[in-house]
C-alpha cells in the first residue's frame, strides 16, 4: 500500500499520509509526499489539505535514517516544495506533530489542529536542531522567546498553547477532518492570500543580545558540554539578523555539525534503547495482564510515601500501611506535605492535590490488604523483617495479587520463598525521590510467572516510570555497579587525590554529581552500617573505607549532619571544601602505608567509568540485564549519567572495548586482582574487535 494518496473532491486536493506506527518521514513519505504536492500544482484542485491517518501526525524525520547517507529528497527540500505552492495548504494535526513533522505543518500556509493535539522540536532531545526549517520559522511566527523555550527544552506544547503562539491557526474539538477541509473551502472562497512564514520579519528590537546571553548561560549549566542547544539558540539568533535563505543555510550547517557529533548518536542510542528495554525477551506480547487498580504499600518511609504518590497521580488507589499509628501519621503528612509543595510550585492545582490525597487511606491493620491488586513492600532493607511482612501477605491477599518488594540489595527469592505463591512475587525497585525519578528496576525471581513481569512492565508505564528487567545479584543492575565506581573514587582519594578533583572530573564529563558528593547526599553511615556485621575479609581492604569510617566516626555522616566529606552552608546546601577532610586523608593514608602521588585526570575518569564498565559486562555475561542498552538506561534514568554519553556501555563502545580491556589488565598489574578482575565477556569481545552494540545484535 502506499505510504501517500491523494483524492480530488470539490476543489479541494487532500493528501493522506500512512506510514506506521508513527507517520515518520520516511524516503517514500518524502517522495511521495513531494510527488503529490508537485502534482496538484497543475489539477483542478484549489486548495490542499495534509492529514495524516493512524494514531498521529507526523512525528517527526525518520531516526532509523541518521547516520546513513542521505537520500533525496531531502525534507528541507520537500518543504520548500510545500512552500512555494500556489495553492494554499492546510495541515491537519492530530495526536503529536513532533520535529520534521512540525516543520512540516509550519511548511504550509495554514494549520488546524485537534485540541488533544501537541505539537514541539524535540530534536535537543536527540542532540540535534530542527533542521528543516523550524529554527527559522518557529521564531518568525510564536516570537524570539517562546521559539527558543520550545526548541531547548524539546518539550511539546498544547495546540491550545501553539494557537496562543500563532503557531496553529484553529483549534478543534472534533472531526478533524471535517474541520480541516472547512477551512480549506473558506480559503477558496476568501480568496486568502497565501501566507508563507518565510515572508514574516522579526523585530530585531524583539530580540536584545542579551535574551540569547541568558539563554547561553543558562542552557551551559542545565545542558553541561551539549553542543545542540548552543547551537538552536545560534540558528534563531541568524533568524532575527540574516535573512531567510541565509538563515535556513546556517541551519543546515549546524544541523549536520550535531547530526555527526558522538553527542547525537549516544542520543539517538538512548531513544531506542529506552524503548527496546520495555522489551521482555521471551516473552510473548499477547501475554495476559492482571489487572491493577488498587494498590496496597506497607512502610510510609522515604521511599512509601513517594511510590503511593505515583500511584495516586495515576488516579490508582493506594491503602498505605505502617507498623502503628504514629509512623502511619508521620507518613501520611510527607505525602500531603510534598503534594503542598508541587502545589505551590503550580506543577497541580489545588483539586488535583485534594483528589490525589483523597486516593491515599492510611491503615495499621493487614486485613486492609486482602482485595487489593497489588503490594508493594517498603520496610527497612532487612531480610527477616521483609520476610515476615511476606508471610503476612501471603495469610491475607486474595489470590492473584502481585507481591512486590522494593528492597535495594536483599534476595528477592529468599522473599518470594516465605510464602506459598512465589511466582506472585517480584521486586520493584524504585529510586529515591520516587516521585520524581523515572527509573524503575523491576526484580524478576527464579519463579517470577511471566503475566506478573509482563504486568510489571505495564504497570511501569500507567505510572509514567521508564521500566527495566533485572534478575536477581547483589544490587540488581544500578547499585551494584556502583561498587567499582565508589571504591575507586575512595582509592583515587587516599593515594593522592581530593574529593574537589574526583567530583570534578566526573561533573566534567557530565554527571549530575560526582561520586564524593552522591556519598554525602545519600549519607556516609549507610555503607558503615552495612560494613558492622561482615568479617574483615568481606568488608575488603581497609584503605576502601578508612576514610568513611573515620567521617562517620566523628559524627560527619554527609549532607544530612551538616558536614561528610564536604561541609554544607545549613541555607542552601551549597557544599564547601573542608581543610580537616584533607588532613584526614592525609593521616589515614600515613596509617594504611601509602605514599600520596599527583593523579591525571584521565587516571581519574578512566578507574572509575572503566569499573562501572566492567561490572556492566559482567552483569550481561551473567544474563542479570537483558542488553547493554539496559544498563545505560538504569544509568540514564537512576543514576544521573549525562545522556550525552548514552550510558556506560554506549560509552565503553565509543571509547574501545580493547582500550579498556587492556587498560583494566594494567590495572591489575598495578593495583592488584583484589580489586581489577576484567569481565570474561569484555575480554571476549576485546579480542574480536566488537562492540556491546554488536554483541546486542547477535543475541537480540
Ligand atoms: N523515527 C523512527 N521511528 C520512530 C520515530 C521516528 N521519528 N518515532 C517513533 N518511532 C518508533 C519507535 O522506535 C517505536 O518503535 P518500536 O515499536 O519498534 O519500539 C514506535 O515508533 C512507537 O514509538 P513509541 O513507543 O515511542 O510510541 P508512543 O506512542 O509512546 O510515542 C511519539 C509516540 C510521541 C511520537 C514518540 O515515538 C516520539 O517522541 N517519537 C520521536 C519524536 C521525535 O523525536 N521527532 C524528532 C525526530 S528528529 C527530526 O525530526 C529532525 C528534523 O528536524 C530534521
Ligand atoms: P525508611 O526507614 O525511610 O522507611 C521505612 C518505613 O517502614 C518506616 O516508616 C517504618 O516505620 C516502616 N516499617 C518498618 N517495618 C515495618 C513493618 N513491619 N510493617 C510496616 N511498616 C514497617 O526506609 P526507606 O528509605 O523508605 O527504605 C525502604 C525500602 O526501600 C528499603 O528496602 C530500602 O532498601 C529501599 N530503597 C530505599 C531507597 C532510598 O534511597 N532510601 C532507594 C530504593 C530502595
Amino acid at each position: 500500500m502506499s505510504v501517500v494518496t491523494y483524492t480530488l473532491e470539490n476543489e479541494i486536493g487532500i493528501i493522506r499520509l500512512n506510514n506506521p506506527p508513527v507517520n515518520a518521514l520516511s524516503l517514500a513519505l518524502r517522495s511521495g509526499l513531494e510527488e503529490a504536492i508537485n502534482n496538484a500544482q497543475d489539477d483542478a484542485s484549489k486548495a490542499l489539505v495534509i492529514l495524516c491517518e493512524g494514531r498521529t501526525f507526523i512525528a517527526g524525520a525518520d531516526i532509523t535514517e541518521f547516520g546513513k547517507p542521505p537520500m533525496e529528497p531531502s525534507l528541507p527540500a520537500v518543504i520548500a516544495t510545500l512552500e512555494q505552492s500556489n495553492k494554499p495548504i492546510v495541515a491537519a494535526i492530530h495526536g503529536t506533530a513532533l520535529g520534521g513533522g512540525f516543520e512540516v505543518a509550519l511548511g504550509c500556509h495554514y494549520r488546524v489542529a485537534l485540541s488533544s493535539a501537541k505539537v514541539g522540536l524535540p530534536e535537543v532531545k536527540l542532540g540535534l536542531l530542527p533542521g528543516a526549517g523550524g529554527t527559522q520559522r518557529t521564531p518568525r511566527l510564536a516570537g524570539v522567546e517562546a521559539a527558543l523555550e520550545l526548541m531547548t527544552s524539546g518539550n511539546p506544547i498544547s495546540s491550545q498553547k501553539a494557537h496562543a503562539l500563532n503557531l496553529i491557526d484553529e483549534v478543534v474539538d472534533t472531526d478533524l477532518e471535517a474541520a480541516a477541509i472547512a477551512f480549506a473551502q473558506r480559503l477558496i472562497t476568501d480568496q486568502a492570500p497565501l501566507k508563507r512564514i518565510r515572508d514574516i520579519n522579526i523585530d530585531p528590537a524583539s530580540a536584545p543580545k542579551e535574551l540569547f546571553d541568558g539563554y547561553r548561560k543558562t542552557l551551559a549549566r542545565r545542558a553541561r558540554g551539549q553542543i545542540a542547544p548552543q547551537n538552536i539558540i545560534a540558528c534563531v539568533e541568524a533568524a532575527v539578523n540574516l535573512p531567510m535563505d541565509e538563515g535556513l543555510a546556517k541551519e543546515r550547517q549546524l544541523f549536520a555539525e550535531c547530526l555527526t557529533s558522538p553527542q547525537s548518536a549516544a542520543m539517538r542510542h538512548m531513544f531506542f534503547a529506552e524503548r527496546e528495554a520495555a522489551k521482555v525477551k521471551g516473552l510473548p506480547k499477547e501475554t495476559p495482564l492482571r489487572p491493577v487498580n488498587s494498590v496496597g504499600i506497607i512502610g510510609g518511609g522515604t521511599m512509601g510515601g513517594g511510590i503511593a504518590m505515583n500511584f495516586a497521580n495515576a488516579g490508582i488507589p493506594v491503602t498505605l500501611l505502617e507498623i502503628n499509628d504514629e509512623a502511619l501519621q508521620r507518613g501520611l503528612g510527607i505525602i500531603e506535605k510534598n503534594y503542598a509543595i508541587s502545589a505551590k510550585k503550580g506543577k497541580l492545582s489545588d483539586a488535583q492535590m485534594q483528589q490525589c490525597l483523597s486516593l491515599v487511606q492510611g491503615s495499621t491493620d493487614y486485613q486492609d490488604l486482602a482485595e487489593v491488586d497489588l503490594v508493594i513492600e517498603a520496610v527497612f532493607e532487612n531480610l527477616d523483617i521483609k520476610k515476615d511482612v511476606f508471610t503476612k501477605l501471603d495469610a491475607v491477599c486474595k489470590p492473584g495479587a502481585i507481591l512486590a518488594t522494593n528492597t535495594s540489595y536483599q534476595d528477592v527469592d529468599q522473599i518470594a520463598a516465605a510464602t506459598q505463591r512465589p511466582q506472585d512475587v517480584i521486586g520493584l525497585h524504585f529510586f529515591s525521590p520516587a516521585n520524581v525519578m523515572k527509573l524503575l528496576e523491576i526484580v524478576r525471581g527464579e519463579k517470577t510467572a511471566d503475566d506478573v513481569i509482563a504486568t510489571a512492565m505495564q504497570m511501569a508505564k500507567t505510572i509514567k516510570k521508564v521500566p527495566v528487567l533485572a534478575r536477581v545479584c547483589y544490587g540488581f543492575i544500578g547499585n551494584r555497579m556502583l561498587q567499582p565506581y565508589f571504591r575507586e573514587s575512595q582509592l583515587l582519594l587516599i593515594e593522592g587525590s581530593t574529593p574537589e578533583k574526583i567530583d570534578s572530573v566526573m561533573e566534567n564529563f557530565g554527571m549530575a554529581m560526582g561520586p564524593i558528593a552522591v556519598s554525602d547526599l545519600a549519607g556516609i553511615d549507610i555503607g558503615y552500617k552495612a560494613r558492622q556485621g561482615l568479617s574483615a575479609e568481606q568488608k575488603g581492604p581497609a584503605k576502601t573505607h578508612c576514610v568513611s569510617d573515620a567521617l562517620v566516626e566523628m559524627g560527619r555522616l554527609g549532607q544530612k549532619s551538616g558536614a561528610g566529606f564536604y561541609t554544607y552552608d545549613p541555607e542552601t546546601r551549597a557544599r564547601q571544601s573542608d581543610p580537616l577532610v584533607m588532613e584526614l586523608v592525609e593521616a589515614q593514608a600515613k596509617a594504611q602505608g601509602i605514599e600520596r602521588r599527583e593523579i591525571s585526570d584521565e587516571e581519574h575518569l578512566n578507574r572509575m567509568t572503566f569499573g562501572l564498565i566492567n561490572e556492566g559486562a559482567k552483569i550481561l555475561e551473567e544474563g542479570i540485564a537483558q542488553r547493554p542498552g539496559d544498563i545505560d538506561v538504569v544509568y540514564i534514568y537512576g543514576y544521573g549519567y549525562p545522556v550525552s554519553r548514552g550510558g556506560p556501555m554506549h560509552y565503553a563502545d565509543s571509547v574501545g572495548l580493547k582500550k579498556i580491556y587492556d587498560t583494566i589488565c594494567q590495572y591489575r598489574e598495578q593495583y592488584g586482582e583484589v580489586f581489577w578482575q576484567p569481565s570474561a565477556l569484555l575480554k571476549q569481545l576485546a579480542e574480536e574487535n566488537k562492540t556491546f552494540a554488536q554483541w546486542a545484535q547477535e543475541n537480540a
